[in-house]
Protein backbone atom coordinates (compact mmCIF):
# COMPACT_ATOMS: atom_id res chain seq x y z
CA UNK A 1 0.00 0.00 0.00
CA UNK A 2 1.71 3.59 -1.15
CA UNK A 3 2.14 6.38 1.10
CA UNK A 4 0.26 8.74 -0.83
CA UNK A 5 -2.99 6.00 -0.12
CA UNK A 6 -2.29 5.86 3.65
CA UNK A 7 -2.03 10.25 3.54
CA UNK A 8 -5.69 9.83 1.24
CA UNK A 9 -6.91 7.33 4.26
CA UNK A 10 -6.10 9.85 7.05
CA UNK A 11 -6.96 12.70 5.05
CA UNK A 12 -11.00 11.07 5.03
CA UNK A 13 -13.00 13.28 6.38
CA UNK A 14 -16.66 12.28 7.87
CA UNK A 15 -19.44 14.64 7.93
CA UNK A 16 -23.12 14.53 8.88
CA UNK A 17 -25.96 14.37 6.20
CA UNK A 18 -29.06 14.55 6.01
CA UNK A 19 -30.17 10.55 5.49
CA UNK A 20 -33.84 11.66 3.50
CA UNK A 21 -31.89 14.06 1.25
CA UNK A 22 -29.13 11.56 0.07
CA UNK A 23 -31.35 8.41 -0.29
CA UNK A 24 -34.57 9.79 -1.74
CA UNK A 25 -33.63 13.59 -2.31
CA UNK A 26 -36.09 14.56 0.51
CA UNK A 27 -34.85 16.50 3.38
CA UNK A 28 -35.58 14.38 6.20
CA UNK A 29 -34.02 15.94 9.03
CA UNK A 30 -33.05 12.70 10.12
CA UNK A 31 -29.00 12.89 10.17
CA UNK A 32 -26.52 10.03 8.72
CA UNK A 33 -22.73 9.89 8.54
CA UNK A 34 -21.21 10.53 5.34
CA UNK A 35 -17.50 11.13 3.81
CA UNK A 36 -17.19 15.27 2.60
CA UNK A 37 -15.14 13.64 -0.86
CA UNK A 38 -15.68 10.19 -2.84
CA UNK A 39 -12.05 8.29 -2.76
CA UNK A 40 -10.30 5.22 -3.96
CA UNK A 41 -12.32 3.24 -2.12
CA UNK A 42 -15.84 4.44 -2.36
CA UNK A 43 -17.12 2.10 -4.60
CA UNK A 44 -18.60 3.88 -8.25
CA UNK A 45 -21.66 4.73 -8.51
CA UNK A 46 -24.83 2.65 -10.90
CA UNK A 47 -26.88 4.68 -12.24
CA UNK A 48 -28.81 2.54 -13.28
CA UNK A 49 -29.17 0.70 -9.50
CA UNK A 50 -32.59 0.20 -8.47
CA UNK A 51 -33.04 0.21 -4.73
CA UNK A 52 -35.04 -2.82 -3.08
CA UNK A 53 -37.49 -2.93 -0.60
CA UNK A 54 -34.49 -4.33 1.52
CA UNK A 55 -32.58 -1.29 1.25
CA UNK A 56 -35.06 0.49 4.24
CA UNK A 57 -33.19 -2.08 6.76
CA UNK A 58 -29.87 -1.33 5.33
CA UNK A 59 -30.55 2.82 5.15
CA UNK A 60 -31.38 2.16 9.29
CA UNK A 61 -28.77 0.06 10.15
CA UNK A 62 -26.20 2.76 8.25
CA UNK A 63 -28.11 5.73 10.15
CA UNK A 64 -27.60 3.65 14.02
CA UNK A 65 -25.07 0.51 12.94
CA UNK A 66 -25.27 -0.75 16.65
CA UNK A 67 -24.48 -4.12 15.87
CA UNK A 68 -22.39 -5.32 12.43
CA UNK A 69 -25.12 -6.71 9.52
CA UNK A 70 -25.64 -9.85 7.71
CA UNK A 71 -27.54 -9.60 4.46
CA UNK A 72 -28.29 -12.95 3.02
CA UNK A 73 -30.48 -14.22 0.22
CA UNK A 74 -30.27 -15.90 -3.24
CA UNK A 75 -27.38 -15.84 -5.54
CA UNK A 76 -27.40 -12.35 -7.58
CA UNK A 77 -30.55 -10.96 -5.61
CA UNK A 78 -28.40 -7.59 -5.68
CA UNK A 79 -26.89 -8.09 -1.67
CA UNK A 80 -22.99 -6.88 -2.72
CA UNK A 81 -24.27 -4.04 -5.04
CA UNK A 82 -27.15 -3.41 -1.92
CA UNK A 83 -24.38 -2.26 0.34
CA UNK A 84 -21.89 -1.03 -2.48
CA UNK A 85 -24.43 1.79 -3.94
CA UNK A 86 -25.69 3.04 -0.34
CA UNK A 87 -22.44 3.47 0.39
CA UNK A 88 -21.18 5.17 -2.58
CA UNK A 89 -24.05 7.40 -1.61
CA UNK A 90 -22.51 8.40 1.29
CA UNK A 91 -19.03 8.68 -0.17
CA UNK A 92 -18.30 6.20 2.27
CA UNK A 93 -15.08 4.35 1.55
CA UNK A 94 -15.42 0.37 1.23
CA UNK A 95 -12.68 -2.58 2.39
CA UNK A 96 -14.03 -5.63 0.47
CA UNK A 97 -12.99 -9.49 0.88
CA UNK A 98 -14.54 -12.55 -0.63
CA UNK A 99 -14.63 -15.49 1.98
CA UNK A 100 -13.51 -19.06 0.93
CA UNK A 101 -12.96 -22.27 3.04
CA UNK A 102 -9.17 -21.45 3.39
CA UNK A 103 -9.32 -17.45 4.33
CA UNK A 104 -7.41 -16.73 7.36
CA UNK A 105 -6.83 -13.61 10.12
CA UNK A 106 -3.98 -12.34 7.70
CA UNK A 107 -5.82 -11.96 4.66
CA UNK A 108 -8.19 -9.58 6.52
CA UNK A 109 -5.80 -7.54 9.03
CA UNK A 110 -2.47 -8.00 7.00
CA UNK A 111 1.00 -9.00 6.36
CA UNK A 112 4.54 -7.87 5.91
CA UNK A 113 5.49 -7.66 2.11
CA UNK A 114 8.76 -6.15 0.47
CA UNK A 115 8.20 -2.80 -1.10
CA UNK A 116 11.51 -1.66 -2.39
CA UNK A 117 13.32 -3.57 -0.67
CA UNK A 118 12.30 -2.93 2.34
CA UNK A 119 9.78 -5.54 4.67
CA UNK A 120 6.70 -3.23 5.35
CA UNK A 121 3.24 -3.97 6.87
CA UNK A 122 0.62 -4.42 4.26
CA UNK A 123 -2.71 -3.33 6.05
CA UNK A 124 -5.96 -5.68 5.03
CA UNK A 125 -9.11 -4.90 4.67
CA UNK A 126 -10.54 -5.11 8.18
CA UNK A 127 -7.72 -3.20 9.74
CA UNK A 128 -7.98 -0.52 7.44
CA UNK A 129 -11.59 -0.08 8.00
CA UNK A 130 -11.21 -0.15 11.56
CA UNK A 131 -8.36 2.01 11.62
CA UNK A 132 -8.74 4.99 9.47
CA UNK A 133 -12.95 4.35 9.22
CA UNK A 134 -15.31 2.93 6.71
CA UNK A 135 -16.74 -0.62 5.81
CA UNK A 136 -15.67 -3.69 6.04
CA UNK A 137 -17.63 -5.67 3.60
CA UNK A 138 -16.89 -9.67 3.85
CA UNK A 139 -18.63 -11.48 0.84
CA UNK A 140 -19.93 -14.67 1.35
CA UNK A 141 -19.31 -15.38 4.92
CA UNK A 142 -20.81 -18.55 5.27
CA UNK A 143 -17.97 -19.99 3.13
CA UNK A 144 -15.21 -19.45 6.18
CA UNK A 145 -13.95 -22.14 8.05
CA UNK A 146 -16.92 -21.53 11.47
CA UNK A 147 -13.73 -20.95 13.35
CA UNK A 148 -11.78 -18.55 11.60
CA UNK A 149 -15.22 -16.67 11.35
CA UNK A 150 -15.50 -17.10 15.20
CA UNK A 151 -11.92 -15.75 15.61
CA UNK A 152 -13.95 -12.09 14.32
CA UNK A 153 -16.30 -12.06 17.58
CA UNK A 154 -14.01 -9.76 19.32
CA UNK A 155 -13.93 -7.52 16.68
CA UNK A 156 -17.66 -7.94 16.28
CA UNK A 157 -17.94 -7.26 19.78
CA UNK A 158 -16.24 -3.71 19.17
CA UNK A 159 -12.80 -4.51 20.71
CA UNK A 160 -9.65 -3.20 19.29
CA UNK A 161 -8.10 -5.38 16.79
CA UNK A 162 -4.86 -6.75 17.84
CA UNK A 163 -2.04 -7.36 14.60
CA UNK A 164 0.75 -9.63 16.35
CA UNK A 165 2.18 -9.63 13.02
CA UNK A 166 2.75 -5.90 12.98
CA UNK A 167 4.84 -5.55 16.48
CA UNK A 168 1.27 -6.23 18.17
CA UNK A 169 -0.06 -2.44 16.78
CA UNK A 170 -3.53 -2.63 18.66
CA UNK A 171 -6.27 -0.81 16.57
CA UNK A 172 -8.92 0.76 18.26
CA UNK A 173 -12.15 0.92 16.18
CA UNK A 174 -12.61 4.77 14.63
CA UNK A 175 -16.30 5.52 15.47
CA UNK A 176 -17.10 5.00 11.67
CA UNK A 177 -15.89 1.50 10.89
CA UNK A 178 -18.69 -0.67 10.08
CA UNK A 179 -18.86 -4.34 9.37
CA UNK A 180 -20.93 -5.56 7.04
CA UNK A 181 -21.15 -9.24 5.66
CA UNK A 182 -23.21 -11.08 2.70
CA UNK A 183 -24.11 -14.71 2.02
CA UNK A 184 -26.92 -17.20 0.40
CA UNK A 185 -27.36 -18.98 3.44
CA UNK A 186 -28.65 -17.59 7.15
CA UNK A 187 -25.30 -19.06 8.32
CA UNK A 188 -27.60 -22.17 9.50
CA UNK A 189 -26.50 -24.20 6.56
CA UNK A 190 -27.82 -24.26 3.04
CA UNK A 191 -31.34 -26.46 2.94
CA UNK A 192 -31.27 -26.87 -0.74
CA UNK A 193 -28.13 -28.34 -1.31
CA UNK A 194 -27.22 -26.13 -3.67
CA UNK A 195 -25.09 -23.53 -2.49
CA UNK A 196 -22.00 -25.82 -2.12
CA UNK A 197 -19.28 -25.28 -0.16
CA UNK A 198 -21.10 -22.92 2.49
CA UNK A 199 -20.73 -24.09 6.25
CA UNK A 200 -22.87 -24.03 8.91
CA UNK A 201 -21.33 -21.00 11.46
CA UNK A 202 -20.76 -21.33 15.01
CA UNK A 203 -24.43 -19.82 16.76
CA UNK A 204 -22.15 -17.09 19.25
CA UNK A 205 -20.64 -15.73 16.05
CA UNK A 206 -24.03 -15.65 14.19
CA UNK A 207 -25.33 -14.18 17.50
CA UNK A 208 -23.48 -11.24 16.89
CA UNK A 209 -25.28 -9.84 14.07
CA UNK A 210 -28.63 -7.84 12.93
CA UNK A 211 -29.81 -9.79 10.09
CA UNK A 212 -31.22 -8.82 7.12
CA UNK A 213 -33.10 -10.64 4.31
CA UNK A 214 -32.87 -9.63 0.60
CA UNK A 215 -35.20 -11.03 -2.13
CA UNK A 216 -35.06 -10.85 -5.76
CA UNK A 217 -36.66 -7.25 -6.50
CA UNK A 218 -40.40 -6.84 -7.52
CA UNK A 219 -41.23 -7.35 -10.93
CA UNK A 220 -42.01 -3.52 -10.86
CA UNK A 221 -38.26 -2.83 -10.17
CA UNK A 222 -36.99 -5.72 -12.00
CA UNK A 223 -39.05 -3.87 -15.32
CA UNK A 224 -37.44 -0.68 -14.52
CA UNK A 225 -33.75 -2.03 -14.04
CA UNK A 226 -34.19 -3.64 -17.70
CA UNK A 227 -35.48 -0.07 -19.35
CA UNK A 228 -32.41 1.43 -17.57
CA UNK A 229 -29.93 -1.31 -18.89
CA UNK A 230 -31.56 -1.99 -21.97
CA UNK A 231 -34.16 0.13 -23.52
CA UNK A 232 -33.60 -0.98 -26.94
CA UNK A 233 -35.56 -3.83 -25.73
CA UNK A 234 -39.34 -3.83 -26.75
CA UNK A 235 -41.28 -3.02 -23.66
CA UNK A 236 -43.34 -6.20 -24.19
CA UNK A 237 -40.13 -8.10 -24.30
CA UNK A 238 -39.29 -7.46 -21.11
CA UNK A 239 -42.11 -7.55 -19.48
CA UNK A 240 -42.30 -10.65 -20.14
CA UNK A 241 -38.80 -11.23 -19.47
CA UNK A 242 -39.36 -10.49 -15.85
CA UNK A 243 -42.55 -12.43 -15.59
CA UNK A 244 -40.50 -15.78 -17.34
CA UNK A 245 -38.24 -15.13 -14.35
CA UNK A 246 -40.00 -14.78 -11.67
CA UNK A 247 -41.89 -18.07 -12.50
CA UNK A 248 -38.59 -19.84 -12.76
CA UNK A 249 -38.15 -18.76 -9.38
CA UNK A 250 -41.42 -20.29 -8.33
CA UNK A 251 -40.22 -23.43 -9.57
CA UNK A 252 -36.76 -23.30 -7.58
CA UNK A 253 -38.86 -22.60 -4.53
CA UNK A 254 -41.09 -25.56 -4.65
CA UNK A 255 -43.90 -26.76 -6.02
CA UNK A 256 -46.71 -25.45 -4.28
CA UNK A 257 -45.98 -21.68 -5.43
CA UNK A 258 -45.65 -22.61 -8.97
CA UNK A 259 -47.88 -22.57 -12.24
CA UNK A 260 -50.81 -25.63 -11.88
CA UNK A 261 -48.99 -27.41 -15.41
CA UNK A 262 -45.63 -27.18 -14.33
CA UNK A 263 -45.51 -28.42 -10.84
CA UNK A 264 -41.62 -29.87 -10.91
CA UNK A 265 -39.12 -28.45 -9.29
CA UNK A 266 -35.78 -27.18 -10.53
CA UNK A 267 -32.45 -26.56 -9.52
CA UNK A 268 -31.40 -23.54 -11.05
CA UNK A 269 -32.79 -20.29 -10.27
CA UNK A 270 -33.21 -17.03 -12.33
CA UNK A 271 -31.09 -14.11 -10.73
CA UNK A 272 -31.54 -10.29 -11.25
CA UNK A 273 -27.78 -11.23 -12.76
CA UNK A 274 -28.93 -13.33 -15.01
CA UNK A 275 -31.99 -11.40 -16.26
CA UNK A 276 -29.61 -9.10 -17.29
CA UNK A 277 -27.20 -11.04 -19.38
CA UNK A 278 -30.28 -12.71 -20.44
CA UNK A 279 -31.27 -9.54 -21.97
CA UNK A 280 -27.79 -8.21 -23.14
CA UNK A 281 -27.57 -11.48 -25.37
CA UNK A 282 -31.00 -11.31 -26.60
CA UNK A 283 -29.72 -7.85 -28.26
CA UNK A 284 -26.74 -9.18 -28.98
CA UNK A 285 -27.98 -12.42 -31.28
CA UNK A 286 -30.73 -10.28 -32.81
CA UNK A 287 -28.48 -11.11 -36.16
CA UNK A 288 -28.87 -14.55 -35.95
CA UNK A 289 -32.74 -14.14 -36.84
CA UNK A 290 -31.62 -14.30 -40.35
CA UNK A 291 -30.53 -17.96 -40.08
CA UNK A 292 -33.63 -19.19 -38.30
CA UNK A 293 -32.55 -18.55 -34.70
CA UNK A 294 -35.01 -17.14 -31.96
CA UNK A 295 -32.71 -14.87 -30.23
CA UNK A 296 -34.62 -15.17 -26.89
CA UNK A 297 -35.05 -19.26 -26.64
CA UNK A 298 -30.72 -19.06 -27.68
CA UNK A 299 -29.60 -16.31 -25.04
CA UNK A 300 -31.50 -18.67 -22.55
CA UNK A 301 -30.04 -21.27 -23.01
CA UNK A 302 -26.43 -18.88 -22.69
CA UNK A 303 -27.60 -16.73 -19.85
CA UNK A 304 -28.94 -20.01 -17.96
CA UNK A 305 -30.17 -23.05 -19.51
CA UNK A 306 -27.05 -25.09 -20.29
CA UNK A 307 -26.74 -24.68 -16.70
CA UNK A 308 -29.65 -26.57 -15.88
CA UNK A 309 -30.49 -30.73 -16.11
CA UNK A 310 -31.99 -31.69 -19.25
CA UNK A 311 -35.38 -32.02 -17.62
CA UNK A 312 -35.30 -28.66 -16.67
CA UNK A 313 -34.25 -27.54 -19.63
CA UNK A 314 -37.04 -28.66 -21.38
CA UNK A 315 -39.29 -26.88 -18.81
CA UNK A 316 -37.46 -23.64 -19.05
CA UNK A 317 -38.04 -23.82 -22.88
CA UNK A 318 -41.41 -24.85 -22.37
CA UNK A 319 -42.06 -22.03 -20.22
CA UNK A 320 -40.60 -19.61 -22.75
CA UNK A 321 -42.83 -20.99 -25.37
CA UNK A 322 -45.71 -20.49 -22.81
CA UNK A 323 -45.15 -16.65 -21.82
CA UNK A 324 -43.71 -15.30 -24.88
CA UNK A 325 -46.67 -16.25 -27.41
CA UNK A 326 -49.76 -15.40 -24.44
N1 LIG B 1 -31.55 -3.55 -7.76
C1 LIG B 1 -30.63 -3.67 -8.71
N2 LIG B 1 -30.42 -2.67 -9.59
C2 LIG B 1 -29.47 -2.81 -10.55
N3 LIG B 1 -28.69 -3.88 -10.71
C3 LIG B 1 -28.87 -4.89 -9.85
C4 LIG B 1 -29.83 -4.85 -8.81
N4 LIG B 1 -29.77 -6.01 -8.11
C5 LIG B 1 -28.81 -6.73 -8.69
N5 LIG B 1 -28.27 -6.07 -9.72
C6 LIG B 1 -27.19 -6.51 -10.61
O1 LIG B 1 -27.17 -7.92 -10.55
C7 LIG B 1 -25.84 -8.40 -10.42
C8 LIG B 1 -25.73 -9.26 -9.18
O2 LIG B 1 -25.82 -8.47 -8.00
P1 LIG B 1 -24.93 -8.75 -6.71
O3 LIG B 1 -23.55 -9.13 -7.09
O4 LIG B 1 -25.13 -7.62 -5.80
O5 LIG B 1 -25.70 -10.04 -6.15
P2 LIG B 1 -25.44 -10.87 -4.82
O6 LIG B 1 -26.76 -11.00 -4.16
O7 LIG B 1 -24.32 -10.29 -4.05
O8 LIG B 1 -25.05 -12.29 -5.44
P3 LIG B 1 -24.11 -13.47 -4.84
O9 LIG B 1 -24.89 -14.12 -3.75
O10 LIG B 1 -23.98 -14.40 -6.02
O11 LIG B 1 -22.85 -12.83 -4.40
C9 LIG B 1 -24.93 -7.18 -10.39
O12 LIG B 1 -24.42 -7.01 -11.69
C10 LIG B 1 -25.85 -6.04 -10.03
O13 LIG B 1 -25.42 -4.84 -10.59
MG1 LIG C 1 -22.43 -11.04 -3.54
Amino acid sequence: MSNNTIKELEALKAIEMDAGEVFSGKESGRKIIGYEKRGSFTPEEDRNYIFHDSSRDVVVWFINPSDPLYLFGPTGCGKTSLIRQLASKLNYPVFEITGHSRLEFPDMIGHFSVENGNMTFQYGPLALAMKFGGLFLLNEIDLLDPATAAGLNTVLDGAPLCVPENNGELINPHPNFRFAATANTNGASDETGLYQGTLRQNIAFLDRFWLCEVMYPEAKAENQLLERAHPDLPVSIREKMVAFAGEVRKLFMGGENASANLSDRIEVTFSTRTLLRWADLTLRFQPLMSQGIKPINYALDRALGYRATRESRTVLHELVQRIFTE
